[in-house]
C-alpha cells in the first residue's frame, strides 16, 4: 500500500524556537518583498523597513538605482534614517558622519585630525536589492542566488501577462493582521480545496473554479502557479477588457517562496499578496493593488473593496481557527488529499510542496 502523505506537525506552527529559527535562517536567506520602485522614485527618497528582526533602508541613488543598507551608522551605531523622506546625503544625526550613496564615509566632525584614521575603510553594510518589474526585493544573503535563478521564467511570464507592468504604481495596500502563524495563512493562499466551500464570490464573480489549478514548477523552483479562466462575463463583478491583450481572459498567480505572490485577475489586474511574519502567532498579510501611473481607478477601488470584505475576510476566519486549533492537545495531522489524476481544485499538491520546503528550511 502506498503511504499517503501526513500534513505538517503543529509545533512547526506554534513552537517559539522554529519561529526564531525561520527568523534566522529562512527570512534571512529568501528574497523578500520591500517597497515598490515608484514609492522612492526621486534621487535620494530612502524606505526604512524591518525584516528579521534587522533594521534596514532602501534608498534611490544618483544614478538612480534602488540600494539597501544595514541602518546603522558605523561610528557608534546611531541609526541613519527613520521611516520614510528625502535626503540630498545620507547623514547620520548623532555626529553627522556623512557617507555617499555606495555607503562609503565622506566626511566627519574633526576625524581628520586623527591620525590613522582612514575614512575609506568605514563603510555601511550593504544588502543585496534587486529590482523585478517594479518591486524592491531584498536578501539578506550575500552569497543568495539572483531572482531569476530562483523564480525563472516569472519577470518574463509577468511582463507578458501585464504589457503595462513598468507603468504601474500602487493605488492602495490593504493590511490584514491574522491571527496564525504565517505559514498557516501561506497554505490556505495556496489550495483552493477550501474555495467551493467558502468563497462564493470569488467563484462565482472572478474565476471559473472548474478549471482551477495549482502548479508546482516543473523544474523544481520554489514557484506555485495558479491557473484558471475568467467567470462567464455576464457573471463577471467588474468589466474586462477581453482584447486587451491574449491573456486577459484568464486568471493567474506566480506565489514565490516565501512570502510573496503576484496575481494578475482577468483583464490585466495586477495585484499582489504579500506577508509580514510578525512573531510565531501573528502575521500580516498585505494586498496591493496597482494601477498605470498610480493613476485614480474606481474600478480597482471596489475591487479592492469587495476582495477585503469577501475572500480575505473568509479566509481570516478560517486561518485563525486553524492557528487555534493547532494549539490543540488533540490535534494529530491527517492525510494531505492528492489526487493522482492531476493538481486540480480538489487537490493538496501545492500544500505537499510548500510543507516540504517549510521543514526544509528550518532542518
Ligand atoms: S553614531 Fe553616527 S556619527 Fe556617531
Ligand atoms: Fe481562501
Amino acid at each position: 500500500m502506498t503511504e499517503v502523505t501526513q500534513s505538517l506537525e503543529a509545533r512547526y506552527y506554534t513552537d517559539p524556537a522554529i519561529f526564531e529559527n525561520e527568523k534566522q535562517g529562512l527570512f534571512k536567506k529568501t528574497w523578500q518583498f520591500v517597497v515598490h520602485a515608484s514609492e522612492i522614485a526621486n534621487v535620494g527618497d530612502y524606505f526604512a523597513f524591518e525584516l528579521a528582526g534587522e533594521s534596514l533602508f532602501c534608498v534611490r541613488d544618483k544614478a538612480g538605482n534602488v540600494r539597501t543598507y544595514y541602518n546603522v551608522c558605523q561610528h557608534r551605531a546611531h541609526e541613519m534614517v527613520q521611516g520614510t523622506g528625502n535626503t540630498h546625503v545620507l547623514v547620520c544625526p548623532y555626529h553627522a558622519w556623512t557617507y555617499d550613496w555606495d555607503g562609503q564615509m565622506t566626511s566627519g566632525p574633526a576625524t581628520k585630525r586623527v591620525e590613522g584614521f582612514d575614512q575609506k575603510k568605514v563603510c555601511l553594510t550593504s544588502v543585496r536589492t534587486e529590482n523585478f518589474n517594479g518591486f524592491i526585493f531584498v536578501n539578506l544573503d550575500k552569497n543568495a542566488a539572483s531572482m531569476d535563478e530562483w523564480y525563472p521564467g516569472v519577470r518574463e511570464e509577468l511582463a507578458a501577462w501585464v504589457p503595462q507592468i513598468a507603468s504601474l504604481q500602487p493605488q492602495e495596500y490593504v493590511a490584514v493582521p491574522e491571527k496564525c502563524n504565517w505559514k498557516v495563512s501561506v497554505e490556505n493562499y495556496s489550495e483552493c480545496y477550501h474555495c467551493p466551500s467558502n468563497h462564493p464570490t470569488f467563484i462565482e464573480g472572478v474565476v471559473n473554479p472548474a478549471t482551477y489549478d495549482i502548479q508546482p514548477d516543473p523544474d523544481g523552483a520554489k514557484i506555485l502557479r495558479h491557473k484558471t479562466q475568467c467567470q462567464s462575463l455576464e457573471k463577471m463583478t467588474y468589466d474586462i477588457d477581453l482584447e486587451s491583450n491574449e491573456y486577459a481572459g484568464r486568471y493567474q498567480s506566480w506565489f514565490l517562496w516565501p512570502m510573496f505572490s503576484f496575481q494578475c485577475y482577468p483583464g490585466n489586474v495586477l495585484n499582489t499578496y504579500h506577508w509580514l511574519a510578525d512573531d510565531v502567532d501573528n502575521c500580516t498579510a498585505v494586498r496591493g493593488w496597482y494601477t498605470v501611473d498610480g493613476e485614480e481607478s474606481q474600478v480597482i477601488r471596489e475591487l479592492a473593496v469587495q476582495d477585503r470584505e469577501t475572500t480575505v475576510e473568509e479566509d481570516v476566519v478560517l486561518v485563525e481557527s486553524v492557528q487555534r486549533g493547532l494549539k490543540s492537545s488533540g490535534y494529530v495531522p491527517g492525510p494531505l488529499v492528492l489526487d493522482p489524476r492531476g493538481h486540480g481544485v480538489m487537490s493538496e499538491h501545492s500544500i505537499a510542496a510548500l510543507q516540504s520546503w517549510m521543514r526544509e528550511a528550518v532542518e
